[in-house]
């Protein structure tokens, strides 16, 4: 297999929002929840949030786990998988993705009140490129609400350090080769069932909406400034 290096040295300086420890040592651990399960209410709900992180997340860390077992991905970055994804087994992509989108998931949110400010850098960022940040924020429901069956919504910043608002189906993500639109991630939400049902049932748009409310804008805008820096 040829294997395109991708940017883990820089993985490795990102400790804040990545909890990445870990993947210094290319160690994938399951990810402590960075609250606790009703820290999000009303908007995210205790008995989903529960369910979501201790059976749904904690299977897609499982079943990654037996994938790569035995393997060279073992001791791999998982940007360097995820850049090669489309040379793997699917239930590398399918598990390794749902293993770190709820990562990122769970850091780029926060209890309201307790989710900081937008950064300056990167509120200018969004207006010189969506003309607003309710632009934005349109586009971005938009791509979470008409994303067809599951999958993922994401702020990305592309090759050319500029922002696009993406989605993807499934567990797939923008770092993955076979991703129509390639970039960092910088704010996920995901948009199965799964995480909203018991709560809004079918009103998906109702929980996108509600979504606003525990993003983690520290973390989001943390995210930015050190990718701009690479
Ligand atoms: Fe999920």
């Amino acid at each position: 297999m040829i294997i395109t290096k991708s940017e883990c040295q820089t993985i490795k300086n990102n400790n804040h929002d990545m909890n990445t420890n870990k993947e210094n040592t290319s160690k994938f651990e399951f990810p402590t929840l960075p609250y606790s399960y009703d820290a999000l209410e009303p908007y995210i709900d205790k008995t989903t949030m529960e369910i979501h992180y201790s059976k749904h997340h904690r299977a897609y860390y499982d079943n990654f786990m037996k994938a790569i077992a035995g393997t060279e991905a073992e001791n791999m970055c998982i940007k360097d998988i995820f850049a090669n994804i489309s040379k793997y087994p699917v239930a590398v992509r399918n598990n390794g993705g749902g293993y770190y989108n709820h990562k990122l998931f769970w850091e780029n949110m926060a209890p309201k009140g307790e989710n900081g400010e937008i950064s300056t850098e990167l509120k200018e960022a969004i207006i010189k490129r969506f003309g607003s940040l309710e632009e934005f924020e349109k586009l971005f429901e938009e791509a979470a609400k008409t994303r067809f069956g599951s999958g993922w919504a994401w702020l990305i910043l592309d090759e050319n350090k500029d922002l696009q608002v993406v989605s993807t189906p499934n567990q797939d993500n923008p770092l993955m080769d076979i991703a129509d639109k390639k970039g960092t991630p910088l704010l996920a939400l995901d948009v199965w069932e799964h995480a909203y049902y018991l709560k809004y049932q079918n009103r998906r748009p109702d929980y996108v909406n509600a979504f606003w409310n525990v993003v983690n804008w520290t973390v989001v805008s943390s995210r930015f400034e050190k990718t701009m820096q690479k």
